[in-house]
């Protein structure tokens, strides 16, 4: 077969600017990683006080366990003002100190897998994904284990927990099924080590990578071969080969997606227990978002008839909302009128502290208030907003977990 000269030159130009590209993006991350002063992504420090704050014990209790000697094992550091500066690791062991127990799933409880997906680029599902994880984890003392999946190739959630292996084993070498097991290593064990720790210490994340693209192919490919489903299981992979190994492991796995309606997203379907679908009030997003969702239908009867067991809640989510915007809050409206219940209660607002974080790949809760591009009050009013949200989607995995139901009701 030959290659038209000119779409050779095309090639050629494309390459050189992958090449470009590639570079560009490895000096952003080492810039951002030099802006953060270590190799290492550092979680902001807590003061005696805010650590007090967060596991609800009374200040003075604090110091008197710190006089008492109960947390020297802990090492705790001090900052340069000669004060305590607690980590959350330091609070999480001091939580377990003092008695204050993790409030995990208990054995009954179903695993909640919630997917975030939208049909629209640039909705802000991985921002509003990162940060409600984020908030969900360093808010409170309940330690809660989350697992966040990123199966959208580009890995714009993965630049947000940046792994120290240059080459890490991603959610498509998984469901690929493209990574030999070491002698005497068991599956279960493979996955689990594929969810790597965080800076947050109660997050570990599995990243994707551009090769996971190859798995749209792949299942192309070997739907054209097989002679039924039960052959390929294609729309199960993630479920089966990546979710249920490690189930035990968490007590909610996040899952963000690319903007697509492709093989992976199918998968997501078929795991999920929840499902977020942000909407951006805007009227080309709205309407782009109405026709996403008679496609959606027509998917999820796919999944169904393959033998998916229903959600356990779907919510949209009004992202990045400017206040005060006169067209946007007529969408919103539109929205509420539309869908209802179905709509969180809080939309996440367009905030220029996120806008500064992202820009550094921090969620609003990662970063010291001093290292932020934004000003304090910005950064303060958006974790508050982050936290309403949170707070309701606590709630709606809560009331879905038999044990913690009765005392809702
Ligand atoms: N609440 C917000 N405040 C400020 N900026 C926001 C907010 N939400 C999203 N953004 C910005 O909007 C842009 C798109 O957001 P994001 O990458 O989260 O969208 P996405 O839906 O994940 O995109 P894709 O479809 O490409 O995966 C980013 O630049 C992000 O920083
Ligand atoms: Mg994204």
């Amino acid at each position: 077969m030959s290659i038209n000269s000119n779409a050779l030159s095309t090639y050629k130009l494309l390459k050189a600017t992958a090449e470009v590209a590639e570079k560009s993006l490895e000096g952003r991350i080492q810039h951002y990683r030099a802006h953060l002063k270590s190799e290492d992504k550092e979680l902001r420090t807590y003061t005696q006080k805010a650590a007090a704050d967060l596991l609800g014990v009374n200040n003075r209790t604090l110091k008197r366990r710190h006089d008492q000697g109960d947390f020297d094992h802990l090492s705790i550091q001090k900052g340069a003002n000669g004060h305590y500066a607690y980590t959350l690791s330091n609070i999480f062991a001091m939580a377990d100190t003092l008695g204050i127990k993790s409030d995990h799933r208990s054995d009954q409880d179903k695993l909640q897998v919630i997917v975030i997906n939208s049909l629209k680029g640039g909705c802000g599902k991985t921002t509003s994904l990162v940060n409600l994880a984020a908030a969900l984890a360093t808010t409170n003392i309940k330690r809660y284990r989350i697992g966040i999946i990123d199966l959208d190739p580009q890995g714009s959630s993965s630049s947000f927990f940046p792994s120290d292996d240059h080459e890490p084993i991603t959610v498509g070498d998984l469901m690929r099924d493209c990574i030999e097991l070491e002698e005497g290593e068991t599956w279960p064990q493979l996955v689990s080590e594929s969810f790597q720790k965080t800076h947050i210490p109660n997050i570990r994340f599995l990243p994707s990578g551009m090769d996971d693209f190859y798995f749209e192919h792949e299942t192309a490919t070997e739907l054209k071969e097989s002679s039924g489903y039960d052959q390929t299981r294609h729309y199960h992979k993630l479920k089966e080969r990546v979710i249920e190994p490690v189930q035990d492991e968490f007590d909610l796995i996040l899952i963000d997606t690319a903007p697509s309606l492709n093989f992976m997203f199918y998968n997501a379907l078929m795991a999920s227990t929840a499902m977020l679908i942000p909407v951006h009030p805007e009227a080309v997003d709205f309407d782009a978002n109405n026709k996403y969702l008679k496609r959606l239908g027509e998917i999820y009867h796919t999944v169904a008839a393959l033998g998916h067991e229903g959600w356990d809640f779907m919510q949209f989510l009004v992202t990045n909302y400017v206040k005060g915007n006169h067209s946007q809050r007529d969408i919103v409206k539109d929205v509420r009128t539309a869908f209802g219940r179905q709509v969180m209660s809080y939309p996440i607002n367009h905030s220029s502290a996120i806008t500064a974080s992202s820009s550094s790949f921090n969620t609003i809760f990662d970063q010291k208030t001093s290292d932020s591009l934004a000003s304090r009050e910005s950064l303060l009013k958006s974790q508050e907003n982050i936290k309403d949200v949170v707070d309701e989607l606590e709630m709606l995995i809560r009331s879905n977990w038999v044990s913690t139901q009765s005392s809702l009701d």
